[in-house]
């Protein structure tokens, strides 16, 4: 995935051009370069939605990216409207008329370069990426609270910047329709964003639906999505609604769709295009009123690449991304979300208010480096709370060690001096077992391997017994 997250914090472009080809050909160029595109068919649809984002009911427009020979206002006409509805904005033409005149009266009217059709994309990348060279997000005054806030949204909690932007885009993607790809490691809180989502959308009054893509097994993944007729198949026998028909009016939140079996990836396609499903054994479609959130923590641009994810499908599922980023990037979330988990857990366990954390204790939240995230620090926070003894945490209750990502080095030199590879190796996975509370799906997917894989080096190592089999998570 590109490192921009321009639906959350980076900069958002408006193209326009009465060319439905050119239009679609700059869009996809530049989401695929990670940015938040919106494209308009004329002057006047682009000017409305500019005013949308200047009156906070739409991104603001950080670029536009113009065509200068346009029916029925030409560029030049619209420049001059642009000029005066916003002065400061970034404007770059797309000119199939290399004639110098025009482009220095665009020029003289406040567009910043511009570009003569036919062009290549790394051209188009490189010109947006240069008129857009110093450009900072608004001040988040105009959305999110002052710096320093918490802000609070379905049961997410926000203070670091990243975050609270975050939030205000959640905001903004929940009044439209389009499908949001939500990427974020492991516990970061990619299925409270999809919930917000929903929770604020019109569909709030319907069925919010979560699917594990990893934990269905390919075969019946088909039915349990799409639904079936009696006798479809073998062990078909009753008609079963899919989980499309459930979420009908609602929301799909489609969890780990990098893990979606390559030969249902065209189905889930269809559906996104035509809004219908087909049942199995079914020969009719069913329109069905669904729209789709997913949530992957793997590159799938990668996953493109290597020919185990469609294109096709991911610029259906990425019409907008959601970076989340690693707690480890927004240390100022991680006192906030603490407080919000303790109060939480103080009424769980029946206790008069909510535990306190020592000021040692505080700093070593906030130094730690969590590489399992939100889920981690629930995890440690619970387990503080349940041992201690009395109302404040203190660092050593917390027992966070040195379990940073790159802490090898300890006071008394390398840690792990000495040691065979083997036992590296089994003190890593106990180490992730005990951090994911036994979840093997998790901690295979920290260590980056399968779970027959973990499974199999458990046994080897003998730890299988030691713990539970896992709840999913
Ligand atoms: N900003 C936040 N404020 C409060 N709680 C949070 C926040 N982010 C995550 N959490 C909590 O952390 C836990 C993990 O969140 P969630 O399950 O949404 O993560 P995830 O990204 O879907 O993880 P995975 O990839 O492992 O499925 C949940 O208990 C969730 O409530
Ligand atoms: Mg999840």
């Amino acid at each position: 995935m590109s490192d921009l997250s321009p639906q959350s914090a980076g900069p958002f472009i408006l193209v326009v051009d009465d060319e439905a080809g050119i239009r679609q050909l700059c869009c996809d160029v530049l989401r695929r370069s990670g940015f938040a595109v919106e494209a308009a068919a004329d002057a006047a649809v682009a000017l409305r939605r500019i005013e949308a984002g200047l009156s906070g009911q739409g991104a603001p427009v950080d670029l536009v990216l113009t065509d200068i020979k346009m029916k029925p206002v030409d560029g030049l006409r619209f420049l001059e409207a642009l000029r005066d509805l916003s002065p400061g904005l970034r404007v770059v033409l797309m000119t199939g008329y290399p004639t110098m005149e025009t482009a220095v009266r665009g020029m003289q009217l406040g567009a910043r370069d511009y570009i003569t059709k036919p062009f290549t994309p790394v051209e188009l990348r490189a010109l947006v990426k240069e008129a857009l060279s110093g450009w900072r997000p608004s001040a988040p005054s105009a959305e999110g609270a002052p710096s320093g806030e918490v802000e609070t949204l379905g049961g997410l909690v926000a203070c670091s910047a990243s975050m609270r932007g975050l939030l205000a885009t959640i905001r903004r993607l929940a009044a439209t329709e389009a499908s949001v790809l939500i990427t974020g490691e492991s516990g970061t809180g990619k299925e409270l964003v999809a919930r917000a989502i929903h929770d604020l959308s019109r569909r709030a009054s319907g069925a919010f639906v979560p699917v594990n893509c990893s934990a269905l097994v390919d075969s019946l993944m088909e039915s349990e999505l799409f639904g079936h007729l009696k006798g479809a198949f073998t062990g078909a026998s009753s008609r079963k609604a899919g989980l499309f028909q459930f979420a009908d009016k609602g929301t799909l939140f489609l969890d780990e769709i990098g893990d979606l079996a390559l030969s249902l990836q065209p189905k889930l396609l269809r559906v996104l295009q035509e809004g219908e499903i087909k049942p199995v054994g079914e020969v009719r479609s069913v329109p069905v009123d669904v729209r789709i959130l997913a949530a992957t923590h793997q590159d799938l641009e990668a996953g493109i690449g290597s020919g185990v994810f469609r294109q096709d499908l991911f610029y259906r599922l990425n019409v907008f991304h959601l970076r989340i980023p690693p707690l480890l990037e927004r240390r100022d979330d991680i006192l906030p979300i603490a407080r919000t988990l303790l109060a939480d857990l103080g009424q769980r366990m029946g206790r008069g208010g909510p535990m306190e954390v020592s000021q040692e204790g505080q700093r070593a939240l906030v130094g730690h480096d969590w590489p399992g995230n939100v889920r981690e620090l629930k995890n440690v926070l619970t387990r503080a709370a349940t041992l201690a003894s009395g109302e404040v945490l203190s660092e050593a209750d917390l027992a966070l060690g040195g379990g940073g990502r790159s802490l090898l080095a300890s006071p008394g030199g390398y840690l792990y001096e000495g040691l065979t590879l083997d036992e590296v190796e089994r003190r890593h996975i106990l180490h992730h077992l005990e951090k994911f509370e036994g979840n093997r799906s998790h901690t295979a997917r920290v260590l980056g391997i399968n779970r027959t894989t973990l499974w199999k080096k458990l046994s080897r190592y003998g730890i299988e017994d030691d713990l539970d089999e896992p709840e999913e998570g």
